[in-house]
């Protein structure tokens, strides 16, 4: 099944210019998915077709007005779509997300601008509310690009046999990957580590887990509480 992508935004070449080049430009073309973005305004039948008003109760910005979003989306939606809105207000889109998402056969991502959109399209026409980090973005045409890429390359056959993501299921969550080195071993007299020539499967696996622990230590300190919570847990089950 070829999997389908829609993108609801006021910026239709926004989100789709990251999605038309390199890895995800090749998928499409493959027919492994097939990624379509449309203008909101096109649903907006006011005489300036706006899509946006200001806020009830007051307050500053805009919000993108229900009558528009209900008539695009429930024309762009079908049984079985999946029907997203890209907010800060959402969960947060993870790896994991990006996994489940790849299983499905139709999303629809509806792009909020400026302060958002009105509650009523989320309470009766959203699915799932997905943030892409704790930011504020211009434009949710972004975030939607940045899903769209995590999933398209999940899927079978997208990153070709040379960088299947396969391998990446079998590595630890809570962990960051070890650093990594090419050729040349040596340049401008710094040297690619000594383990990683050596050609011992064994001890490079033990000095790759080493440095990735390090890295997530310093860098993740988030990650690396869940490491322990989760080696704390196997070593009592065992
Ligand atoms: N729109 C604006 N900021 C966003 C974010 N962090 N994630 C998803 N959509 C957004």
């Amino acid at each position: 099944m070829i999997m389908r992508i829609d993108i609801l935004t006021l910026f239709p070449e926004i989100a789709l210019a990251p999605l038309n080049e390199s890895i995800i430009k090749r998928a499409q073309a493959a027919g492994i998915v097939e990624i379509y973005a449309h203008n909101l305004r096109d649903w907006a039948l006011s005489k300036h077709r706006k899509a946006d008003d200001t806020l009830c109760g007051g307050g500053p910005g805009m919000l993108l007005k229900p009558e528009p979003l209900f008539a695009a989306i429930e024309e762009l939606r079908g049984p079985d779509t999946k029907v997203i809105l890209m907010t800060p207000q959402g969960t947060v889109f993870r790896q994991s997300v990006a996994c489940e998402l790849s299983q499905e056969g139709h999303l629809l991502l509806v792009c909020g601008h400026y302060e958002g959109v009105d509650q009523r399209v989320i309470d009766e026409l959203i699915d799932v509310e997905l943030s892409i980090g704790d930011y504020v973005l211009t434009n949710g045409a972004i975030a939607a690009a940045v899903v769209a890429d995590a999933i398209v390359r999940l899927l079978p056959g997208a990153l070709g046999d040379e960088m299947s993501s396969v391998d990446e299921s079998f590595r630890d969550p809570h962990l960051l990957e070890a650093p990594a080195y090419t050729k040349p071993a040596e340049f401008r007299g710094l040297h690619v580590p000594e383990v990683l020539l050596s050609g011992h499967h064994a001890k490079i696996m033990a000095w790759q887990k080493e440095q990735a622990m390090q890295r997530t230590k310093v860098n993740r300190p988030d990650l690396w509480e869940k490491f322990q919570q989760e080696k704390f847990q196997q070593e009592k089950g065992e």
